[in-house]
């Protein structure tokens, strides 16, 4: 038996919160589709498994099942909301569509002993998300918990070691939520809370020297980070044999290069080949409006400086074998196969050419980017680095509405550097999904001083968000959106007017292009 749970998805977002939570209790977990047999449940000879929630009705047809050879194999098994209705009704209890349905905080009732709620007290506040109720337990549960419209809103059969709760244990608003997760974890399961990230990072390591040998590996760096980690990962297992590039396009946030200098090469002392090629990037979007052109160019020409650079260093034949990837296990969850090798498309590095075939190293595809961040404090990267908010991978480039020129480059740098500076400085940068200016290539009239002024506009936009899926714009406090428009307009040249995008997402996209 191996220590990992594995989370069945029956639909939404349920199962990556799941197994997020059951992280957090530091037990790996993975999730597995809903369609997974029962003999590949045995192979994998997990230590415990979660059925998620999902959308559906166990009435619905087809609505998603289990395997029932599943509940055969002796192991801990923990139904939460859809999977306590499934786990009721294949077994032999009795769901019944009530027509009321319980949605939010709902007063959850002990209503006899039990070993899951034994930390629980007689009345908490749960989360409901529900239609249908179980009325009647399979044979050998019993009946735990109620709430107003959910006459079993909990059950057990201790013998075989199967839960079963209604509500949602793992939504913060959920009271004794996670203690009901932990207590499945570490008591029903018996499984140790030895998932942390010191032994993520010593496996890692492991597998890493393992794979690589002697040889030589390549890291494309881009600032964000994910690519940091991953790189930071592989020095700790085989240093001097990574070498990184960084790409300078000209299009990267204020003080970009000089951090990854600092960091990787100063405190880390890894190879690194800065490609200064910002006039080629330059040249090649002069006269060029179109924002899936200029996404295109800047893509092309990513892949065509790093290409040159791995040619140089002879990779496929002396040089390096290996390519470094930053991809986390939402892209792999996504990709569905559990393999992520077709790399989204708007990855840096998800075009190279075939003839330059590498072998992927990909050491996060397993984590989440919470716990990313965390393993990369770990491993001695600045907080500067670990906590920077996401950035496009054409940069600034489709952020420049219209012609991207070096002097708007140089003047959005700048104004971007004042909104982040003014947003840390109120404490906000972490709370935010993404902060940046956005500058339209359009020019409005002032007056400043004595003299009129003809410059461009900023944009300031701000987001919060999970998952960049939907976002909504940030209400940012007044008095800081005063200070970033009066240093906007006092300290970057060319800027003499300050707009705020006030557009969720959808309708808008987070970037303007
Ligand atoms: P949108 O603008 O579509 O962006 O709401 C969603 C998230 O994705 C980021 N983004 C990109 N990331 N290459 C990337 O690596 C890209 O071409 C790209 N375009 C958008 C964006 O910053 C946001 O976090």
């Amino acid at each position: 038996m191996s220590s990992t749970v594995l989370v069945v998805d029956f639909g939404a977002q349920y199962a990556q919160l799941i197994a997020r939570r059951v992280r957090e209790a530091h037990v790996f977990s993975e999730i597995v589709p809903a369609s997974i047999s029962a003999e590949e449940v045995r192979r994998r000879a997990p230590g415990a498994i979660i059925l998620s929630g999902g959308p559906k009705s166990v009435y619905e047809i087809p609505a998603p099942s289990l395997d029932p050879g599943i509940y055969e194999l002796g192991i801990p098994i923990l139904g939460i909301c859809y999977g306590a209705q499934l786990m009721a009704q294949q077994l032999g209890g009795v769901v019944t569509s009530t027509g009321a349905g319980e949605y939010g905080r709902t007063t959850l009732t002990r209503t006899g002993a039990s070993a899951l709620l034994a930390d629980v007290p007689d009345s908490s506040d749960s989360w409901m998300s529900h239609g249908d109720a179980i009325t009647q337990v399979p044979e050998g549960f019993v009946a735990t918990a109620s709430t107003p419209l959910a006459p079993i809103a909990a059950m057990e059969d201790n013998d075989r070691r199967f839960f079963a709760v209604q509500y949602h244990p793992e939504v913060a608003h959920c009271e004794f939520g996670q203690d009901i997760i932990e207590n499945f974890l570490h008591h029903m399961a018996a499984l140790p809370a030895s998932w942390t990230n010191t032994n993520i990072i010593d496996d890692q390591v492991a597998i890493i020297r393992e794979k690589v040998g002697a040889e030589r590996v390549l890291c494309a760096l881009s600032g964000g980070v994910d690519s940091a980690v991953a790189a930071a990962m592989v020095t700790r297992a085989i240093g001097k044999q990574l070498t990184c590039v960084f790409v300078d396009t000209g299009l990267m946030r204020a003080n970009e290069g000089e951090q990854i200098e600092q960091t990787f090469v100063k405190q880390f002392g890894v190879e690194l080949i800065h490609v200064k090629a910002q006039d080629r990037f330059f040249d090649a979007l002069a006269g060029v409006t179109d924002p899936e052109r200029k996404r295109k160019i800047i893509g092309e020409l990513f892949i065509r400086e790093f290409e040159a650079v791995a040619r140089e260093l002879g990779a496929g034949g002396e040089g390096p074998r290996f390519l470094v990837q930053g991809t986390l296990y939402p892209d792999v969850i996504e990709s569905g196969s559990g393999h992520a090798a077709n790399i989204k498309s708007h990855h840096n590095v998800g075009g190279l050419p075939e003839d330059l075939s590498f072998e992927l190293i990909e050491p996060l595809r397993t984590l989440f980017k919470d716990e990313v961040r965390k393993v990369g404090e770990e491993l001695g990267l600045p907080s500067e680095i670990v906590w920077r908010q996401p950035f496009p991978g054409p940069g600034l480039g489709v952020r420049i509405i219209g012609e991207v020129t070096r002097e708007r480059a140089e003047i959005l740098r700048a104004a971007d550097y004042v909104v982040v500076d003014e947003i840390r400085k109120a404490g906000l940068y972490r709370e935010l999904w993404q902060s940046f200016a956005v500058l339209p290539a359009v020019r409005t009239v002032g007056v400043m001083g004595d003299g009129r002024t003809y410059a461009y506009p900023i944009i300031i936009r701000a987001v919060t968000s999970d998952d960049a899926m939907t976002a909504d714009w940030a209400r940012l406090p007044y008095d800081v959106i005063e200070s970033i428009s009066n240093r906007l307009i006092r300290e970057v040249p060319g800027v003499n007017r300050v707009a705020l995008d006030v557009t969720s997402k959808p309708p808008g996209t987070i970037e303007w292009e």
